[in-house]
Parts: structure tokens; C-alpha cells; sequence
């Protein structure tokens, strides 16, 4: 009976081990380089993307349609990699509830432009990077009860 403990306890080191090196975050899934601050915002002017977002310092200029969506400032939750580059390449992926009145086409696409022709990945790298610092995090107040 001793034996067979002991057994089950190798084999689970074994898998805990094989586990945690299979793994490894840093090497799986989906990973872009590192962007640059600077060179984002520097994008974000020449794309023209203030003309619908504020950001940060870069304020709103205008459009005929008067989009007018602020980016970046407190948020609930962390604005994920992943959920930028989305919102960037491919905006009517997931629209927040509060831009689907208005902010949407009567088939219910984003009214955001579509760069993916004349952006480069460099371009939506840093405009990634830029975008994640202009965002902080505050989480929601959660009630204490002392009982
Ligand atoms: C013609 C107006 C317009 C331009 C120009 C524009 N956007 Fe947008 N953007 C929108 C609209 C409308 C939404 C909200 C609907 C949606 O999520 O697609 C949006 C949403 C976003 C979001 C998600 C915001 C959130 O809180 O969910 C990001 C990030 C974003 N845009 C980045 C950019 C960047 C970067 C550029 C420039 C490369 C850009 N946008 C240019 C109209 C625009």
C-alpha cells in the first residue's frame, strides 16, 4: 500500500513538472515585438485616428460624421493586448455596448476605418504600446461587509 503512495506521488511530480514547462507563457501563443511609445502616437497622428479619439495629450479634431470616442483614461478591467490589435485590425469583432447606438452602420459594422490596407504591423505595434499606457486600471469599488 506504502509503495503505491509513493508511486502516485513521483508520477504526480512527474506530470506537475512536465506541466509547468509545457506550459510556459512566454513561449506560446500569441506574441508581437515590443513596441515604442513615441513612434505610436507619431502614428496615431498620421493615420488620422484623432480625428474620431482623443488619447491621453492628442486631443479630438473632427470628422463629418462627429464620431467622437475617447481613448484611454480609467477603466474597470485591463485593456489586453489582444483587444487592442483587435480593436485595431478588426473593429466590428466586439463592439462595447455604449458605442452600438450611433457608433455602428445599419448592418451593424463599426464606423471605425479600416487601415489594414495602409497601416504596417510596425505602425499597429506602437499604436498598441502607446494605447495600453494611456489606460488605468481602477477597479470598481467592491462593498466590504463586516459581519
Ligand atoms: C472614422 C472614425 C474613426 C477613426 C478614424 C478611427 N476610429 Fe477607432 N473607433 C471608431 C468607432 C466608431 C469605434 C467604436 C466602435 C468599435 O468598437 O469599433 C472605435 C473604437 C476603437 C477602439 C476600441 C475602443 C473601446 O473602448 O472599445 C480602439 C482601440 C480604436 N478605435 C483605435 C483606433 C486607432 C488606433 C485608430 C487609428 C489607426 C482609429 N481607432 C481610428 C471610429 C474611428
Amino acid at each position: 500500500m506504502k509503495a503505491i503512495n509513493k508511486w502516485m506521488c513521483f508520477s504526480l511530480l512527474g506530470f506537475m513538472l512536465v506541466f509547468e514547462y509545457g506550459c510556459d507563457s512566454q513561449s506560446r501563443g500569441f506574441a508581437l515585438p515590443q513596441g515604442d511609445i513615441a513612434n505610436g502616437k507619431e502614428a496615431f497622428f498620421e493615420l488620422g485616428c484623432n480625428h474620431c479619439h482623443s488619447a491621453g495629450d492628442i486631443a479630438w479634431i473632427s470628422n463629418p460624421d462627429n464620431i467622437r470616442i475617447p481613448l484611454g483614461g480609467e477603466v474597470p478591467s485591463i485593456k489586453t493586448y489582444g483587444e487592442l490589435v483587435t480593436s485595431v485590425i478588426n473593429p466590428s469583432h466586439k463592439i462595447s455596448f455604449k458605442y452600438r447606438e450611433g457608433m455602428t452602420t445599419a448592418s451593424g459594422e463599426s464606423r471605425m476605418r479600416n487601415y489594414n490596407e495602409v497601416m504596417t504591423v510596425q505602425n499597429l505595434v506602437d499604436l498598441v504600446t502607446f494605447l495600453q499606457d494611456e489606460y488605468d486600471v481602477i477597479p470598481p469599488p467592491t462593498p466590504y461587509h463586516v459581519y
